[in-house]
């Protein structure tokens, strides 16, 4: 069997308040996959997220990745933690905590030149990265005078500009358009098929729908309520209730789901390309 990425072992998380964040969570991400974790708001989201990128640790229970535990002294420093940083990607829920260069072209740069490139290919990258996420016309900005929705291409452009095999998506399509939103669903798919690795956290049916391999819901008591293949998932209406990410009446109208008011649940059928 080929090692998985992560294996989370019954993780408990409390908050250092004593709040709960996550309980009783036991995953497994292969690599290529590509993992969408679905919940309510405060369901545990970016707490599961924040654990898998070593950002914090179980209370109780463990994480490992790529075959190691993840602890504080494993992350502290040495060879296993440089290569963890480089192969693990990040993108904060609160994409403006990311950002604190003086301009775009600067803050997509800063990762490149962290690593051992020449000049002039850290300038292709950058230049490669602002073509690809249509950023060139604010290069020279700072990225706090952009918009919620710019902000979050810069992030990604930020992550992406130093490559890592596994990226971990907290929200990353909160705060974008519906031009914006389909535009990611592509860089997604083209991310899967680079064989790229990614956890993204949605609440959005749609998204988890067009760009999982394999869904899991956590419910609101903080605990993983179901997981498997999206359509199996987005069918569930009963489960998709009993974890308040649909609503008995409502009308969901972005192609996913059609709440009618008998409950009758249609699934429309996309093209997967
Ligand atoms: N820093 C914190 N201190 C105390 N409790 C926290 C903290 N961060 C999160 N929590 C609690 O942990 C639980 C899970 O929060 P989390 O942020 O992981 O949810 P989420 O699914 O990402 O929500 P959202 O969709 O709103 O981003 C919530 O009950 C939340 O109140
Ligand atoms: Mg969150």
């Amino acid at each position: 069997m080929v090692r998985p990425v992560f294996r989370a072992e019954s993780v408990f998380y409390r908050y250092p308040d004593g709040r709960l964040g996550l309980a009783e969570a036991s995953l497994t991400v292969a690599p290529g996959e590509s993992v969408v974790l679905l919940g309510a708001h405060a369901s545990g989201k970016s707490t599961l997220l924040h654990l898998l990128a070593g950002l914090m640790f179980p209370s109780e229970g463990s994480v490992e990745a790529f075959g190691t535990v993840l602890t504080e002294s494993a992350l502290r420093d040495g060879e296993f933690a440089r290569a963890f940083r480089q192969r693990v990607g990040v993108l904060f829920q609160d994409t403006d905590a990311m950002l604190f260069n003086a301009t775009v072209y600067d803050e997509i740069a800063f990762g490149p030149l962290q690593l051992d490139l020449s000049e002039l290919d850290v300038r292709r990258r950058v230049d490669e990265m602002l073509k690809l996420l249509e950023l060139r016309a604010v290069a020279q900005q700072s990225p706090h005078a952009l918009s919620g929705g710019e902000k979050k291409k810069v992030a990604l452009a930020v992550l992406l500009a130093v490559s890592p095999e596994v990226l971990l998506l907290d929200e990353p399509t909160a705060a974008l358009d519906p031009r914006l939103q389909r535009w990611f669903v592509e860089l997604a798919e083209e991310l899967r098929g680079m064989g790229k690795t990614l956890v993204t956290s949605t609440h959005d049916l749609h998204v988890a729908e067009e760009i999982a391999d394999r869904v899991v819901v956590l419910g609101e008591d903080h605990r993983i309520a179901a997981e498997g293949p999206p359509l199996a998932i987005l069918r569930d209406l009963e489960l998709l209730l009993s974890v308040n990410l649909v609503h008995e009446h409502a009308h969901i109208h972005d192609g996913v789901l059609h709440i009618h008011p008998h409950s009758h649940l249609h699934v429309h059928e996309h093209d997967h390309h």
